[in-house]
């Protein structure tokens, strides 16, 4: 898809359609009403009829009247005073998502009142739009299908009308469609279904993209993590048949510092398939946890959005890939195993196997020279019923580092939530013959995930919990089922503000 520029008013730009942002109630005083009357009284009139009430999402498709395009859209940004950057970018998707199975190779967007909702910055804007547009695009239905009608228009062109300066609204849309597309590329991953993608195939494409984007890469094999001591990680992979691959990434040079100082991984949970090995799974919606990637996927997909964006940036991305399934070769409950920090780790629950693997990741991190850790997980259910699907539960240490993450999430448009690490429950994880257990009771048990997480780390560290977030279970306006793409963005701008300002 190309990006084109054009400064101007809204009424000038031909197109196949027009997207008009409607945010609170529909003004007709400025520019709006000067549409209006080129379309001959058509969004007056729909906005009289009730199609153009400040409803989230809403959309109203109208004729042009005189206007240089087909057909005119109207989505609505909500209430004024709620609009954020996070409804920018979904109403930018919406605009797309509306338009399934329709005849539209160009789209304009007026950026104007989105602008003017994210305090007049018309480069943030259109970088919004265009990664809103790019991942209003995304449609899982087209991974094994060639023939489905469901897909939204592919775009040759996009135009973004500006009022200002264009150079600077081309470079924001610019970083917008780069974000967009490495939130797809995790996406379509994770979507891939457990007898597709295995941990083996999962490195190889991670390796692709590697060579893709110069990236150095090491895929850690069975043999090789049990000579490291990889004692959890290799727990939850030996009850496949399908082996596990330890997946590390790297941009510039080994343990090398950013403009921050810092020698920054991220770490993604890969589990291709989380059946709960023997302490398995009820059958209800266990098709779900082919899912259980995506941390992994949005890690191998970030380094190399981080370095489309900022060649060379030094990053570090670690990404367990395991199936979790039960065998003859499975681990049981009651297992004890020697984690790569040395604890002695007691495997109650085998279902609890994120924490598993993530914790042999942040330490092999870490041994690769990290300084500060963000790990991305798909960890639990518990987050879900917490916090929604909206919103991403957050637990990090220590407070300055969680700022960082927020900020940076801030900067993305995503939501998270911090959930304290309350060491009181700590006892409760106490082991009778190991150093740990890997789960407690089940009160606090969200609390505890993370709590487990925390002893496998020394250095500033976030963890990210995206079992509610990661995948959808129903079609939204501005997003289909499936994977979301969710913390991909900020894991970007987290790693992106130890770029160097040129
Ligand atoms: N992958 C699951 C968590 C999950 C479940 C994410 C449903 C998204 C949707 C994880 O491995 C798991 O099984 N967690 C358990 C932990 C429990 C055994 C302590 C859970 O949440 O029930
Ligand atoms: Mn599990
Ligand atoms: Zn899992």
């Amino acid at each position: 898809m190309q990006i084109r520029v054009v400064t101007g008013q809204p009424w000038e730009a031909a197109a196949d359609l027009l997207v008009v942002p409607v945010v609170g109630e529909p003004d007709f005083a400025g520019e709006l009403g000067e549409l209006d009357r080129r379309t001959g009284g058509e969004l007056s009139a729909l906005a009289a009829f009730g199609e153009l009430r400040p409803k989230r999402y809403g959309t109203a498709l109208a004729a042009p009247g005189d206007l240089p395009v087909k057909r005119v859209l109207a989505v609505s940004g909500g209430a004024a005073e709620e609009f954020d950057r996070e409804i920018a970018r979904k109403l930018a998707a919406t605009a797309l998502r509306r338009l399934v199975n329709r005849e539209v190779r160009s789209m304009a967007v007026w950026l104007g009142p989105v602008a003017a909702g994210l305090g007049g910055d018309e480069a943030l804007a259109a970088e919004l739009v265009a990664r809103g547009v790019v991942e209003g695009e995304f449609e899982p239905k087209t991974i094994y299908r060639e023939d489905s009608d469901a897909a939204p228009p592919a775009l040759d062109q996009l135009v973004l009308i500006a009022s200002g300066d264009a150079g600077a609204v081309a470079h924001g849309a610019e970083r917008g469609q780069i974000i967009g597309e490495g939130a797809n590329m995790a996406r379509r991953l994770s979507n891939r279904s457990a007898n597709d993608v295995s941990p083996q195939v999962l490195a190889d494409e991670a390796s692709a993209i590697a060579e893709a984007h110069g990236l150095w890469i090491d895929v850690i094999d069975e043999k090789r993590a049990a000579e490291l001591g990889m004692g959890m990680f290799l727990a939850v992979g030996k009850g496949s048949d399908n082996p596990p691959r330890m997946i590390v990434m790297r941009s510039g040079d080994a343990g090398e510092k950013d403009a921050l100082g810092r020698h920054l991984a991220l770490v993604g949970k890969g589990v291709c398939f989380d059946s709960g090995g023997i302490s398995i799974k009820p059958a209800d919606r266990m098709e779900e946890m082919k899912m259980d990637k995506i941390g992994a996927c949005t890690v191998i997909s970030a380094i190399a959005t981080a370095v489309r964006l900022a060649p060379g940036l030094p990053l570090l991305a670690v990404a367990p890939a395991v199936e979790n399934m039960p065998g003859g070769h499975a681990s049981r409950p009651g297992d004890i195993v020697k984690a790569l920090n040395g604890k002695w780790v007691d495997i109650i629950n085998t279902d609890a196997e994120g924490r598993l693997i993530l914790g042999d990741a942040l330490t092999y991190a870490e041994q690769l020279g990290a300084t500060h850790l963000v790990d991305v997980a798909t960890l639990t259910g518990a987050v879900a019923r917490s916090v929604g699907n909206i919103v991403t539960g957050g637990f990090a240490t220590p407070d300055p580092w969680w700022a960082e993450v927020d900020a940076a999430a801030a900067r993305a448009g995503e939501r998270y939530w911090r959930i304290p690490l309350i060491q009181d429950h700590m006892p409760e994880m106490d082991s009778w013959y190991g150093d740990i257990q890997n789960t407690g009771s089940p009160d606090g048990s969200l609390v505890k995930s993370g709590l487990f997480l925390e002893q496998f780390r020394t250095v500033p560290w976030a963890h990210l919990d995206i079992g509610g977030t990661g995948y959808f279970r129903k079609v939204y306006p501005y997003a289909p089922r499936g994977a979301t793409g969710v913390t991909h963005a900020t894991l970007v701008e987290l790693a992106l503000a130890g770029a160097a300002q040129g």
